[in-house]
């Protein structure tokens, strides 16, 4: 169909259900602006689907595995449809939190202490936990997951044992890291231009999947985040080094901790949530940019060749 925008939502992932709130919060946004838009379920057999289609671009609100990893980018680079965020490589390069670190610590962004496991590994983590001088509270986490899915903070060995045995039933590869304290900070980037620093401070325990996305978490977001003019600036350069490192394009989300005047880069999003508490949407409107344009702005962003 001419003029056609096909939202690509849903999809195989764990943050199925979240990629749905970001489809349906962009599709409303694109109807406003008068845009012919269809919601299109990433399953089955929807490759067909939009091969039938034919649309003029395709807006990718996928989360997670098979939607923000390059999998996706990389059907749609082959069928020459436009689309939305980053392209092939650099979407892999962010899901994988170990390859996008080797990169960031080569250009001097500094990251957590770490070390990846493979669940087939045989050794003595404790001892390896000790040789790489990480103290407890340690996190573990899949490598490849978002939304918090699957991360843990564990407070001694056998809260370690407990979840490292737990993550490697369902994960290939987990991250072993230290636990860095302070503060929550996130960085929205839209195309060459870092726009803000936003500060999460949840109730919870740490901003888990719940802290994320429940309104009833009453996760405090502080806009601007509540830093010196001076570390809000480099946050900013920051977050828009790690963006242009791993060649991103359109809109991407870096979230750091920032402890004793430092920051610590966990990780880049290529497919930042656009839900109703979403982090992006907020950090733009304080910079006037309202939800609808943004969304505008990133399907006029669209092409192939990312
Ligand atoms: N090393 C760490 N130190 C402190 N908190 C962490 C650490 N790693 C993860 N977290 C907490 O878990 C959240 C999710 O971790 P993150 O690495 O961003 O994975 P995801 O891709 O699931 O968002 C972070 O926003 C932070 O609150
Ligand atoms: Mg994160």
């Amino acid at each position: 169909m001419k003029n056609l925008i096909v939202i690509l939502m849903g999809g195989l992932s764990n943050e199925r259900t979240i990629s749905f709130l970001t489809g349906k919060a962009c599709s409303n946004a694109l109807k406003k602006k008068k845009f012919k838009v269809k919601e299109l379920d990433a399953t089955g057999n929807f490759v067909d689907k939009l091969k039938k289609l034919k649309p003029k671009l395709v807006f990718n609100a996928l989360h997670g595995k098979y939607g923000e990893d390059g999998f996706i980018q990389s059907i749609l680079e082959s069928l020459k449809i436009p689309y939305t965020h980053s392209g092939v490589l650099s979407s892999y390069l962010s899901m994988d939190k170990e390859l996008s670190r080797i990169i960031f610590k080569k250009k001097k962004i500094k990251v957590p202490k770490y070390f990846l496991v493979k669940k087939d590994y045989e050794g003595n983590l404790i001892k390896k936990i000790k040789s790489k001088k990480i103290k407890f509270p340690i996190v573990v986490k899949p490598v490849n997951e978002g939304s918090s899915l699957g991360v843990y903070i564990c407070k001694n060995k056998k809260q370690f044992q407990l979840k490292y045995n737990k993550l490697k039933r369902e994960y290939d590869k987990i991250l072993v890291e230290e636990y860095i304290p302070g503060k929550e900070i996130q960085v929205a980037v839209m195309g060459d231009k870092a726009l803000g620093a936003i500060e999460l401070i949840p109730k919870r325990e740490f901003y888990d999947y719940t802290a994320k996305y429940s309104s009833k978490a009453m996760t405090k977001h502080i806009m601007p985040a509540s830093i010196s003019k001076k570390k809000y600036k480099e946050a900013l350069f920051l977050g828009k080094k790690a963006h242009k490192l791993l060649g991103c394009k359109g809109v991407t989300r870096s979230d750091f901790r920032f402890f004793k005047n430092k920051f610590y880069l966990l990780e880049i999003n290529t497919q930042p949530g656009m839900t109703k508490l979403s982090l992006v949407p907020e950090i733009a409107n304080y910079c006037g940019i309202k939800f609808e344009d943004l969304v505008f702005w990133m399907v006029k962003d669209a092409s192939i060749n990312r």
